[in-house]
């Protein structure tokens, strides 16, 4: 059955891949107009991707509509079917936000999501038009809104797969524990963190991690090299209002703290104390990501 549905999501790959593109293209140029309002639609202020939390909603009220009119409860029946329409264009204006910044085959995957999303959206306004004339035959807008379940649910079912199966909008660092122990730091070249210029993400690496670093004066620094969002590499992004800012979507994060000051990502990125260690060189630890203070970064006077 998996092999028989992954099959048949994956026949859309062809049609779907260079649509996906073009829609890609004007959603961006969309979204460009309306800055913060996509970040409000990323979920950046709620640390949730929004598009995750709004989906359910118009799913469950139209099997809710559906169910009322199998039950011969026509006024409750379309009071619930119009709430699913509110629900589901906010559903898809999150979606779409998320869809502007998807690359690869989970802009394909959810180009397929967001066609039968589409679809459904407009059976069901069909659905509503045709119930609002008061037919004394409910019967063809029953049946739009019955095909429009069916519609909704394999759409949701190719969404799934866009987060559960390719990543798409999970944390790079949903798997990475908080640190505890100070693992010794590999600046290469670099004897003393002093020396580091000023305001420049340094690349250094910490056991299996990548680190940036990046001198503010005398204080250094320290997160995570792969970004929250995408896995963006942020030592090749660039310092701005004392946040570093990642070169694939621009997402910013607090260099004090890696709170998340800009989307698209809503989720923090991971960030690090660094100390000298006692036989020379540095060490690092991963920061408590639910820590409330702002913490001291490590001093580069200090530290060497
Ligand atoms: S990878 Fe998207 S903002 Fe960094």
């Amino acid at each position: 059955m998996a092999r028989l549905l992954a099959r048949l999501v994956a026949m859309n790959d062809g049609w779907a891949a260079p649509l996906g593109e073009f829609n890609q293209r004007w959603a961006q140029a969309l979204f460009r107009a309306v800055g913060p309002f996509k970040d409000l639609l990323h979920g950046t202020w709620l640390g949730h991707p929004l598009h995750a939390a709004t989906t359910d909603l118009p799913i469950g009220l139209l099997l809710g509509s559906v169910i009322l009119d199998l039950l011969a409860q026509p006024t409750a029946a379309d009071i619930v079917l119009v709430a699913s329409i509110a629900t589901m264009i906010l559903a898809a204006m999150s979606g779409l936000a998320d869809y502007a910044e998807t690359a690869g085959l989970a802009r394909t995957r959810a180009t397929l999501h967001s066609v039968l999303m589409t679809v459904t959206l407009l059976l069901v306004i069909v659905s509503a038009v045709m119930r609002a004339a008061g037919p004394a035959d409910r019967t063809i807008p029953i049946a739009l809104s019955i095909i429009a379940f069916v519609l909704v649910s394999a759409g949701a079912f190719v969404g799934g797969d866009v987060v559960y199966v390719l990543g798409n909008m999970v944390s790079r660092h949903a798997f990475r524990g908080p640190g505890t122990k100070w693992i010794h730091l590999d600046t290469g070249e670099l004897s003393d963190l002093s020396d580091l210029p000023e305001g420049t993400p340094t690349k250094v690496r910490a056991g299996i991690n990548d680190l940036v670093l990046v001198r503010s004066g005398t204080t250094i620094h320290a997160m995570h090299a792969v970004c929250a969002h995408a896995g963006g590499p942020m030592d090749k992004g660039k310092v701005v209002d004392g946040c570093l800012e990642c070169p694939w979507h621009a997402s910013r994060f607090d260099l004090r703290d890696g709170r998340l000051r800009r989307g698209p990502s809503v989720y923090d990125q991971p960030t690090y104390e660094i100390r000298s260690a006692e036989g020379g060189g540095y060490e690092a630890r991963r920061r408590d990501p639910l820590g409330d203070e702002v913490p001291a970064a490590g001093d580069a006077r200090a530290a060497s």
